[in-house]
């Protein structure tokens, strides 16, 4: 079977934890590891499976083409010279170009030769009308120089991966699909307890709750560019239209100050083993016959306001959740700035500690376990 590079793009600080998730649901031997990214060589049908299964990654890559280049009538005869046939799939596609330390670092006059070529090459191999047909949008191509070395790559996923299409509304400050994803994984990872609610007790639109009763459900509800490529023709994606949860957990339950949201949210996802409840949570103890794992991505006081100094909230809340609610783990997220508010909770011990940026801001995810 024909093989391929792919990169898969994923936020950086979140790497290791998508390394492993690729490993457990479509473990592969030529595997890379760099920041912001992992490599892979793989099959199409990998790729297919990648895109059905990974909830981590951003996006795929195809790497189609790398070459040494230094000036534009180089640039031009290579790309004339792509075998344009077996990728394009739309004439007009769009560009990302960057360049660092290279000798051509004109992003407009790349762009420019690269669109030229494209139009030469096509008098010569002419596209299939099924772009027109079809309505296929176009296609976006990456080309990154880097110390004069030009790596051209396919973007095969459209859409980002973390528009699941299970859920169109969102509250304030929501976290997008695939960190959620990453940080209830590694909350529930080597759990012995198996009967166990996961808790959010300031919900907002649930993403914690629906990724994690989803993590090993396929991406069902949406398409993917690499659908309309030429080099996919032929093939079929099984995808059905029910989703049924297939999760890290089974049953969860999310609390928000926030009613007209929650009854919103509960419509969308009701076909999910999931309560939602309106309650204050700092103030009310969570009511439960099983053993909770909690997770917490609170209100940090930059994009939802909050009454009172900025950590006194923080702190009030992560106390009440520590020594009233006791859950067996404990995952918080929030500014890095604050680090110092949280360290060595009573009782607990802290099980791990990353750091990312989430929209711009940096950022720290705490986990620890009941002693
Ligand atoms: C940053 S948002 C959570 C976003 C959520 N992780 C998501 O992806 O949609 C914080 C949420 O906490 C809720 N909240 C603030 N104070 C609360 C309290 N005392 N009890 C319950 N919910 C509260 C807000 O209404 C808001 O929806």
């Amino acid at each position: 079977m024909e093989s391929y590079q792919f990169f898969l793009i994923i936020l950086p600080g979140l790497e290791d934890l998508a390394h492993q998730e690729l490993m457990e649901k479509c473990p592969i031997n030529e595997v890379q590891v760099t920041k912001g990214g992992i490599s892979v060589t793989a099959s199409l049908d990998w790729m297919i499976e990648g895109h059905l299964k990974l909830k981590i990654p951003t996006r795929i890559l195809m790497r189609l083409q790398e070459f040494k280049v230094r000036d534009f009538p180089k640039l031009y005869q290579k790309f004339l010279h792509l075998n344009w046939s077996k990728y394009l799939s739309h004439p007009t596609p769009n560009w990302e170009i960057s360049c660092t330390q290279s000798r051509l670092n004109h992003t407009g006059r790349i762009e420019e030769t690269v669109t030229d070529a494209l139009k030469a090459a096509l008098v010569r191999q002419p596209l299939s009308r099924d772009w027109e047909k079809k309505d296929f949008p176009p296609q976006t191509f990456y080309i990154r120089l880097m110390d004069d070395l030009l790596t051209l790559s396919l973007d095969l996923t459209g859409l980002p991966l973390y528009k699941r299409n299970l859920q169109q509304l969102k509250g304030e400050a929501p976290l997008r699909e695939n960190i959620a994803a990453a940080l209830v994984f590694e909350l529930f990872k080597d759990l012995k307890e198996e009967e166990v609610v996961l808790v959010d007790p300031m919900c907002g639109s649930g993403t914690f709750l629906t990724e994690a009763l989803t993590f090993y459900t396929p991406l069902h509800l949406r398409s993917f560019a690499f659908e309309s490529a030429p080099f996919f023709k032929g093939k079929m994606l099984k995808k059905t239209k029910t989703i049924e949860a297939h999760g890290l957990v089974s049953k969860a339950q999310g609390f928000d100050l926030n009613q007209d949201l929650l009854s919103k949210v509960k419509e969308e996802v009701k076909n999910l083993p999931v309560e939602f409840k309106n309650q204050d949570s700092v103030k009310t103890p969570i009511q439960h016959e099983q053993s909770i794992i909690m997770i917490c991505n609170p209100p940090y006081g930059e994009r939802i306001q909050i009454s009172g100094k900025r950590g006194v909230f923080l702190k009030e809340a992560w106390k009440k959740f520590l020594t009233i609610d006791k859950p067996l783990r404990f995952g918080w997220l929030l500014p890095k700035d604050m680090d110092d508010l949280f360290s060595k909770p009573a009782g607990y011990r802290e099980v791990s500690r990353r750091s990312f940026r989430n929209g711009g801001l940096a950022v720290t995810y705490w986990i620890w376990e009941r002693i």
